[in-house]
């Protein structure tokens, strides 16, 4: 379970080698950052801001989406006011409308201070037009609005700038009216429309958890089929960002992470640690491979045989391949198998080693094999592994420059590979991934 309270001691250290890695495949990227008003709010909103001063300054982009439920509701409160709705998911009359505009325009003042106070250049834009939601399902969602149009030439010359816009969920339609947005639905529509590498929902809540265990990552379809299976399982203040994670990769967002803010370091562990603290919905990349069926062991066979030839692959026979199939991933481009991988389990299910990658050689050097690995990995990951390992005589650079992999030596196989692997005399390089 991610833990809520505030301990350092529980959250692993984000180590500069670690964060050092990925500074070339974010710098330059747009990552959209939506901040429920209650983190603004919390004692913690403090070390955000620093963790997004370190983005800043490792040249990715930030655009922070900010909400406004708990100052409205707090002051609905002392002011006796009797809102319609707190959190901008229902209908929004005159009077919840005003009071959230105040309640909004404070929110912003303080992340504008508090990015100020970590010397970050901000700005707030009229760049998001807003109209009116109308009546859903027979109610007037009266002065309730969804984003109508963002001008993505401001907001790109505010990010060209070094400057973080600062958007809030108040905007105005065509003819100047305010109108009150859901922040989520902003983030998601600017994240799309950004090209926005990341969506990071960062809230006062649990983290999702499924049957009990954290859910660090899901693929965006399996999440779908928990939304449809009932939002039981998702709590109710998660709701709004696990659909409108969904709707943002379905728009092409590649990656949403929904974290607690109040996890000290939360949003730098999220993005620069392999694991991570909060839930990370991807896309998915890997929609041309699929599980191995037993019709495909022929096809299998015929393509692994150049790689056995070559004696970069040890030799299987078509009736152990067939014998086991599920073990075997494989990738199709219309209709054919241009590559497959084999995972085999050891030490319970602790260690997974990805054997026979092969990528026909057409299809070589456009991606698959990383591909492959990768999907591997994550596989590994799903079924709890610990570690991947790799046994390899002649693409050990492929291992390590492209997929992660560290070299390693005999002592990191399990015991039954070990064995075997004296026995068979390939005399092969030892690599692993610890996950
Ligand atoms: C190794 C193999 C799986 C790579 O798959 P691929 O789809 O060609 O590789 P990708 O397109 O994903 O990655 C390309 C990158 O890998 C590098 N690469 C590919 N094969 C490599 C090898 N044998 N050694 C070192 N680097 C290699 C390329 O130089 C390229 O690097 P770059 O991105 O820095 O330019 C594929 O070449 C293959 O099937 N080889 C024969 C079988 C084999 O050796 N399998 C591994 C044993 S388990």
């Amino acid at each position: 379970m991610v833990d809520n309270s505030i301990s350092e001691s529980t959250i692993k250290p984000t180590d500069l080698r670690g964060i050092l890695k990925y500074v070339p495949m974010f710098r330059e990227q747009i990552f959209v950052i939506a901040i429920d008003g209650s983190l603004v709010a919390h004692e913690n909103f403090q070390n955000v801001l620093l963790d997004i001063a370190v983005l800043r300054s490792l040249n990715i982009h930030v655009v922070l989406v900010h909400g406004a439920g708990l100052q409205l509701r707090n002051m609905a409160e002392t002011s006796g006011i009797e809102i319609t709705n707190p959190h901008g998911e229902g209908a929004t009359d005159a009077q919840t409308l005003e009071l959230a505009t105040e309640a909004s325009a404070r929110v912003t003042l303080s992340i504008m201070q508090g990015l100020s106070r970590n010397a970050l250049r901000c700005a707030t834009c009229n760049g998001v037009r807003s109209t009116e939601v109308g009546i859903v399902k027979g109610v007037d969602q009266l002065q309730s609005g969804k984003v109508d149009k963002l001008d993505i030439t401001l907001f790109k010359q505010l990010l060209d700038s070094n400057t973080i816009p600062v958007a809030a969920p108040i905007a105005f339609n065509r003819d100047g009216a305010s109108l009150r947005l859901n922040s989520d639905h902003l983030a998601a529509e600017l994240a799309s429309k950004l090209n926005a590498s990341k969506l990071i929902f960062m809230t006062t809540q649990d983290g999702l958890t499924l049957h009990g265990a954290p859910l660090t990552n899901i693929p965006v379809a399996e999440l779908e089929t928990l939304l449809e299976a009932g939002i039981e399982n998702i709590p109710e203040r998660l709701l709004s960002k696990v659909q409108h994670a969904v709707k943002a990769i379905n728009a092409g967002t590649p990656r949403a992470h929904i974290l607690d803010g109040r996890v000290f370091g939360a949003l730098l562990n999220e993005i620069f640690d392999k694991v991570g603290i909060g839930t990370m919905v991807y896309s998915n990349d890997y929609q041309s491979i699929r599980q191995a069926i037993p019709a495909d062991a022929y096809s299998i066979y015929n393509i692994t045989r150049n790689g056995v030839r070559s004696a970069t692959l040890r030799d299987r026979s078509k009736e152990s391949i067939e014998a086991s199939i599920e073990n075997f991933l494989v990738y199709e481009i219309d209709g054919s198998i241009v590559a497959c991988v084999n995972l085999q389990t050891y030490d319970d299910g602790a260690v997974v080693e990805v054997g026979s990658v092969y990528v026909q050689p057409f299809y070589q050097n456009r991606g698959v094999g990383r591909k492959m690995v990768k999907y591997a990995c994550v596989e590994a990951e799903r079924r709890k592994a610990k570690r991947v390992i790799a046994l390899t005589t002649q693409s050990s650079n492929f291992f390590i420059k492209v997929c992660e992999f560290s070299e390693g030596d005999i002592n990191d196989l399990p015991k039954e590979r070990k064995e075997d692997y004296t026995a068979n005399g390939r005399n092969s390089k030892i690599l692993y991934r610890d996950l």
